[in-house]
Protein backbone atom coordinates (compact mmCIF):
# COMPACT_ATOMS: atom_id res chain seq x y z
CA UNK A 1 0.00 0.00 0.00
CA UNK A 2 1.59 3.35 -0.95
CA UNK A 3 2.12 6.23 2.09
CA UNK A 4 0.01 8.68 2.20
CA UNK A 5 0.48 12.29 1.18
CA UNK A 6 1.07 14.34 4.52
CA UNK A 7 -0.91 17.29 4.26
CA UNK A 8 0.61 20.46 6.13
CA UNK A 9 -1.13 22.46 8.54
CA UNK A 10 -1.68 25.39 6.34
CA UNK A 11 -1.28 26.20 2.87
CA UNK A 12 0.43 29.45 1.67
CA UNK A 13 -2.13 31.74 0.27
CA UNK A 14 -2.40 32.19 -3.12
CA UNK A 15 -0.92 36.28 -4.22
CA UNK A 16 -0.21 37.45 -0.78
CA UNK A 17 2.53 39.78 -0.81
CA UNK A 18 1.35 42.38 2.39
CA UNK A 19 4.79 43.75 3.20
CA UNK A 20 6.02 42.59 0.65
CA UNK A 21 9.12 44.95 -0.99
CA UNK A 22 8.66 44.80 -4.43
CA UNK A 23 10.47 47.11 -7.57
CA UNK A 24 7.85 47.39 -10.84
CA UNK A 25 9.83 49.10 -13.52
CA UNK A 26 7.42 50.98 -16.40
CA UNK A 27 5.42 52.11 -13.17
CA UNK A 28 3.94 55.23 -15.14
CA UNK A 29 1.32 54.35 -17.26
CA UNK A 30 -0.45 51.50 -18.75
CA UNK A 31 0.30 47.78 -17.27
CA UNK A 32 2.78 48.75 -14.82
CA UNK A 33 0.15 51.50 -12.94
CA UNK A 34 -2.15 48.87 -13.12
CA UNK A 35 0.07 46.21 -11.65
CA UNK A 36 1.46 49.12 -8.94
CA UNK A 37 -2.18 49.69 -8.23
CA UNK A 38 -2.51 45.35 -7.62
CA UNK A 39 0.54 45.50 -5.68
CA UNK A 40 -0.31 48.25 -3.43
CA UNK A 41 -3.95 47.25 -2.70
CA UNK A 42 -2.31 43.94 -1.90
CA UNK A 43 -0.41 45.67 1.08
CA UNK A 44 2.93 45.78 -0.84
CA UNK A 45 5.16 48.17 -0.54
CA UNK A 46 6.15 49.71 -4.09
CA UNK A 47 9.23 51.30 -5.85
CA UNK A 48 7.88 53.22 -8.81
CA UNK A 49 10.63 53.32 -12.05
CA UNK A 50 10.22 55.02 -15.16
CA UNK A 51 11.53 58.01 -16.88
CA UNK A 52 9.01 60.34 -16.53
CA UNK A 53 8.68 61.85 -13.05
CA UNK A 54 5.60 63.42 -13.71
CA UNK A 55 3.89 60.00 -14.34
CA UNK A 56 4.86 58.18 -11.65
CA UNK A 57 4.42 60.60 -9.09
CA UNK A 58 0.92 61.25 -9.90
CA UNK A 59 0.39 57.08 -10.00
CA UNK A 60 2.35 57.54 -6.17
CA UNK A 61 -0.74 59.89 -5.58
CA UNK A 62 -3.28 57.19 -6.28
CA UNK A 63 -1.88 54.15 -4.65
CA UNK A 64 -2.95 53.41 -1.12
CA UNK A 65 0.34 51.73 0.32
CA UNK A 66 4.44 53.16 1.01
CA UNK A 67 5.88 53.94 -2.66
CA UNK A 68 9.58 55.25 -3.20
CA UNK A 69 10.26 56.91 -6.90
CA UNK A 70 12.87 56.40 -9.25
CA UNK A 71 13.11 58.50 -12.53
CA UNK A 72 15.28 57.17 -14.07
CA UNK A 73 15.82 54.81 -17.72
CA UNK A 74 16.02 51.15 -17.20
CA UNK A 75 19.21 50.87 -20.06
CA UNK A 76 21.46 52.07 -17.45
CA UNK A 77 23.24 49.53 -15.08
CA UNK A 78 24.13 52.47 -12.36
CA UNK A 79 20.71 53.67 -12.39
CA UNK A 80 19.16 50.09 -11.80
CA UNK A 81 22.18 49.65 -8.83
CA UNK A 82 21.44 52.69 -7.58
CA UNK A 83 17.41 51.77 -7.19
CA UNK A 84 18.54 48.51 -6.02
CA UNK A 85 20.62 50.02 -3.30
CA UNK A 86 18.10 52.85 -2.37
CA UNK A 87 15.29 50.52 -1.89
CA UNK A 88 17.25 47.75 0.15
CA UNK A 89 18.49 50.38 2.41
CA UNK A 90 15.36 52.25 2.34
CA UNK A 91 13.29 49.14 3.76
CA UNK A 92 15.80 46.59 4.46
CA UNK A 93 16.03 44.79 0.99
CA UNK A 94 13.76 43.53 -1.99
CA UNK A 95 11.33 40.49 -2.42
CA UNK A 96 10.14 41.14 -5.56
CA UNK A 97 11.69 43.15 -9.09
CA UNK A 98 9.26 43.19 -11.85
CA UNK A 99 10.95 44.67 -14.98
CA UNK A 100 7.88 45.94 -16.78
CA UNK A 101 9.56 48.51 -18.30
CA UNK A 102 9.02 48.15 -22.67
CA UNK A 103 8.41 50.00 -25.77
CA UNK A 104 7.27 48.60 -29.63
CA UNK A 105 8.45 51.91 -31.49
CA UNK A 106 8.11 50.26 -34.62
CA UNK A 107 6.40 48.13 -37.17
CA UNK A 108 8.11 48.52 -40.44
CA UNK A 109 9.66 45.36 -42.21
CA UNK A 110 13.71 44.58 -42.13
CA UNK A 111 14.51 47.30 -44.41
CA UNK A 112 12.27 50.20 -42.61
CA UNK A 113 14.36 49.47 -39.38
CA UNK A 114 17.08 51.57 -38.78
CA UNK A 115 19.70 49.67 -37.05
CA UNK A 116 19.55 52.50 -33.95
CA UNK A 117 15.62 51.53 -33.86
CA UNK A 118 16.48 47.81 -33.62
CA UNK A 119 19.07 48.34 -30.86
CA UNK A 120 17.05 50.87 -28.77
CA UNK A 121 14.54 47.84 -28.70
CA UNK A 122 16.51 45.35 -27.67
CA UNK A 123 18.10 47.84 -25.25
CA UNK A 124 15.19 48.60 -23.57
CA UNK A 125 12.99 45.39 -23.66
CA UNK A 126 15.61 42.53 -23.13
CA UNK A 127 19.18 44.34 -21.84
CA UNK A 128 17.17 46.44 -19.50
CA UNK A 129 15.39 43.46 -17.90
CA UNK A 130 18.70 41.96 -17.43
CA UNK A 131 20.68 44.86 -16.00
CA UNK A 132 17.53 45.04 -13.57
CA UNK A 133 17.94 41.19 -12.85
CA UNK A 134 21.63 41.83 -11.96
CA UNK A 135 20.87 44.51 -9.43
CA UNK A 136 18.40 42.72 -8.05
CA UNK A 137 20.45 39.63 -7.74
CA UNK A 138 23.03 41.46 -5.80
CA UNK A 139 20.47 43.29 -2.99
CA UNK A 140 18.01 39.96 -2.56
CA UNK A 141 20.64 37.63 -1.33
CA UNK A 142 19.13 34.79 0.07
CA UNK A 143 15.42 34.56 -1.74
CA UNK A 144 13.58 36.72 -3.97
CA UNK A 145 11.16 36.74 -7.67
CA UNK A 146 12.23 38.28 -10.22
CA UNK A 147 9.43 38.70 -12.92
CA UNK A 148 9.53 39.64 -16.52
CA UNK A 149 7.01 41.49 -18.92
CA UNK A 150 7.23 39.21 -21.85
CA UNK A 151 4.88 39.28 -24.89
CA UNK A 152 2.89 36.24 -26.81
CA UNK A 153 5.28 37.92 -29.95
CA UNK A 154 7.89 36.57 -28.00
CA UNK A 155 6.13 33.23 -28.88
CA UNK A 156 4.45 33.83 -32.20
CA UNK A 157 6.16 36.69 -33.78
CA UNK A 158 3.90 39.46 -36.00
CA UNK A 159 5.00 40.98 -39.23
CA UNK A 160 6.86 44.04 -39.49
CA UNK A 161 7.89 43.19 -34.91
CA UNK A 162 11.33 41.97 -35.47
CA UNK A 163 12.96 43.99 -32.98
CA UNK A 164 9.95 43.71 -30.42
CA UNK A 165 9.52 39.65 -31.26
CA UNK A 166 13.39 39.17 -30.67
CA UNK A 167 13.32 41.07 -27.70
CA UNK A 168 10.23 39.17 -25.92
CA UNK A 169 11.66 35.78 -27.07
CA UNK A 170 15.50 37.20 -25.57
CA UNK A 171 13.50 37.27 -22.42
CA UNK A 172 12.31 33.82 -21.96
CA UNK A 173 15.59 32.13 -22.69
CA UNK A 174 17.49 35.05 -20.27
CA UNK A 175 15.00 33.53 -17.52
CA UNK A 176 15.46 30.08 -18.42
CA UNK A 177 19.27 30.70 -17.95
CA UNK A 178 18.94 32.83 -15.06
CA UNK A 179 16.53 30.62 -12.70
CA UNK A 180 19.24 28.11 -13.22
CA UNK A 181 22.05 30.88 -12.13
CA UNK A 182 20.09 32.16 -9.00
CA UNK A 183 18.21 28.74 -8.06
CA UNK A 184 21.03 28.18 -5.45
CA UNK A 185 19.85 31.73 -4.06
CA UNK A 186 16.32 30.53 -3.44
CA UNK A 187 15.15 33.28 -6.05
CA UNK A 188 12.83 32.41 -9.06
CA UNK A 189 12.68 33.49 -12.49
CA UNK A 190 9.68 33.54 -14.71
CA UNK A 191 7.86 35.70 -17.15
CA UNK A 192 4.33 36.64 -17.66
CA UNK A 193 3.93 36.58 -21.18
CA UNK A 194 0.29 38.98 -21.69
CA UNK A 195 -1.36 38.14 -24.98
CA UNK A 196 -3.65 41.76 -25.97
CA UNK A 197 -4.47 44.75 -23.45
CA UNK A 198 -5.45 47.94 -23.43
CA UNK A 199 -2.64 50.37 -22.64
CA UNK A 200 -1.12 53.45 -24.62
CA UNK A 201 1.14 50.40 -25.91
CA UNK A 202 -1.52 49.44 -27.82
CA UNK A 203 -3.16 51.78 -28.98
CA UNK A 204 -2.28 51.77 -32.12
CA UNK A 205 -3.15 48.31 -32.49
CA UNK A 206 -7.11 48.95 -30.50
CA UNK A 207 -7.73 51.93 -32.57
CA UNK A 208 -7.53 50.09 -36.41
CA UNK A 209 -10.87 48.59 -35.92
CA UNK A 210 -9.44 45.77 -38.80
CA UNK A 211 -6.63 44.81 -36.34
CA UNK A 212 -8.37 44.92 -33.35
CA UNK A 213 -10.92 42.73 -34.82
CA UNK A 214 -8.54 40.59 -36.21
CA UNK A 215 -6.71 39.96 -32.43
CA UNK A 216 -10.14 39.42 -30.92
CA UNK A 217 -11.11 36.47 -33.52
CA UNK A 218 -7.63 35.15 -33.10
CA UNK A 219 -8.38 34.90 -29.14
CA UNK A 220 -9.59 31.86 -28.04
CA UNK A 221 -11.83 33.66 -25.24
CA UNK A 222 -12.92 36.57 -28.64
CA UNK A 223 -12.12 39.59 -26.88
CA UNK A 224 -9.09 41.92 -25.47
CA UNK A 225 -7.88 41.30 -22.00
CA UNK A 226 -9.48 43.84 -20.03
CA UNK A 227 -7.11 44.85 -16.35
CA UNK A 228 -8.87 42.94 -13.87
CA UNK A 229 -7.60 39.84 -16.03
CA UNK A 230 -3.25 40.50 -15.57
CA UNK A 231 -2.60 41.03 -11.89
CA UNK A 232 -3.45 37.47 -11.01
CA UNK A 233 -0.41 36.25 -12.47
CA UNK A 234 2.32 38.15 -11.06
CA UNK A 235 0.15 38.32 -7.67
CA UNK A 236 0.34 34.53 -7.73
CA UNK A 237 3.89 34.83 -8.84
CA UNK A 238 5.44 37.19 -6.05
CA UNK A 239 3.56 34.75 -3.52
CA UNK A 240 4.68 32.41 -1.68
CA UNK A 241 2.31 29.89 -3.21
CA UNK A 242 4.76 29.88 -6.36
CA UNK A 243 7.87 29.31 -4.37
CA UNK A 244 8.55 26.10 -6.66
CA UNK A 245 7.86 27.27 -9.64
CA UNK A 246 10.75 28.41 -12.22
CA UNK A 247 12.00 29.42 -15.46
CA UNK A 248 8.37 29.27 -16.74
CA UNK A 249 6.59 31.24 -19.24
CA UNK A 250 2.80 32.16 -17.89
CA UNK A 251 0.54 33.13 -21.01
CA UNK A 252 -2.49 35.24 -19.83
CA UNK A 253 -3.59 35.62 -23.33
CA UNK A 254 -7.45 34.23 -23.81
CA UNK A 255 -5.96 31.85 -25.20
CA UNK A 256 -4.32 33.89 -28.04
CA UNK A 257 -1.31 31.48 -28.39
CA UNK A 258 -3.77 28.07 -29.16
CA UNK A 259 -6.00 29.79 -32.24
N1 LIG B 1 -0.27 46.46 -23.68
C1 LIG B 1 -0.23 45.22 -24.15
O1 LIG B 1 -1.19 44.74 -24.74
C2 LIG B 1 1.02 44.39 -23.93
C3 LIG B 1 0.99 43.08 -24.37
C4 LIG B 1 2.11 42.28 -24.18
C5 LIG B 1 3.22 42.78 -23.52
N2 LIG B 1 3.23 44.08 -23.10
C6 LIG B 1 4.43 44.53 -22.39
O2 LIG B 1 4.02 45.09 -21.16
C7 LIG B 1 4.99 46.05 -20.73
C8 LIG B 1 4.28 47.34 -20.42
O3 LIG B 1 3.64 47.75 -21.62
P1 LIG B 1 2.49 48.83 -21.64
O4 LIG B 1 1.54 48.37 -22.66
O5 LIG B 1 2.01 49.12 -20.28
O6 LIG B 1 3.35 50.07 -22.24
P2 LIG B 1 3.24 51.63 -21.94
O7 LIG B 1 1.85 51.97 -21.60
O8 LIG B 1 3.90 52.31 -23.08
O9 LIG B 1 4.13 51.82 -20.63
C9 LIG B 1 5.51 51.53 -20.65
C10 LIG B 1 6.14 51.99 -19.36
O10 LIG B 1 7.55 51.68 -19.42
C11 LIG B 1 8.30 52.88 -19.14
N3 LIG B 1 9.57 52.83 -19.88
C12 LIG B 1 9.74 52.71 -21.22
N4 LIG B 1 11.04 52.74 -21.52
C13 LIG B 1 11.72 52.88 -20.35
C14 LIG B 1 13.09 53.00 -20.01
N5 LIG B 1 14.05 52.95 -20.94
N6 LIG B 1 13.42 53.13 -18.70
C15 LIG B 1 12.46 53.19 -17.75
N7 LIG B 1 11.14 53.07 -18.01
C16 LIG B 1 10.78 52.94 -19.30
C17 LIG B 1 7.39 54.00 -19.61
O11 LIG B 1 7.65 55.23 -18.97
P3 LIG B 1 8.64 56.35 -19.57
O12 LIG B 1 8.41 56.42 -21.03
O13 LIG B 1 8.25 57.55 -18.80
O14 LIG B 1 10.00 55.87 -19.21
C18 LIG B 1 6.04 53.47 -19.13
O15 LIG B 1 5.85 53.76 -17.76
C19 LIG B 1 6.01 46.18 -21.86
O16 LIG B 1 7.13 45.39 -21.54
C20 LIG B 1 5.26 45.61 -23.05
O17 LIG B 1 6.14 45.10 -24.02
C21 LIG B 1 2.16 44.90 -23.29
Amino acid sequence: MLGRIEIPESFPVVGDISGGRVVLTGAGRGLGELLAHAFSRAGAKVALVARTQRDISSVAAELPGPTLLFCGDVTVAEFNEAVADATASEWGGIDVWICNAGISPIVAGPLDTPPEDWREVIDVNLTGAFLGARAAARVMGDGGRLIFTGSVLGERPGKGLAAYSASKAGLVGMTKALALDLAPSGITVNVVAPGWFDSPLAEGWKSNHRLSESIREHTALKRWGQPADLVGAYLFLASDAAAFLTGAVVNVDGGYLLV
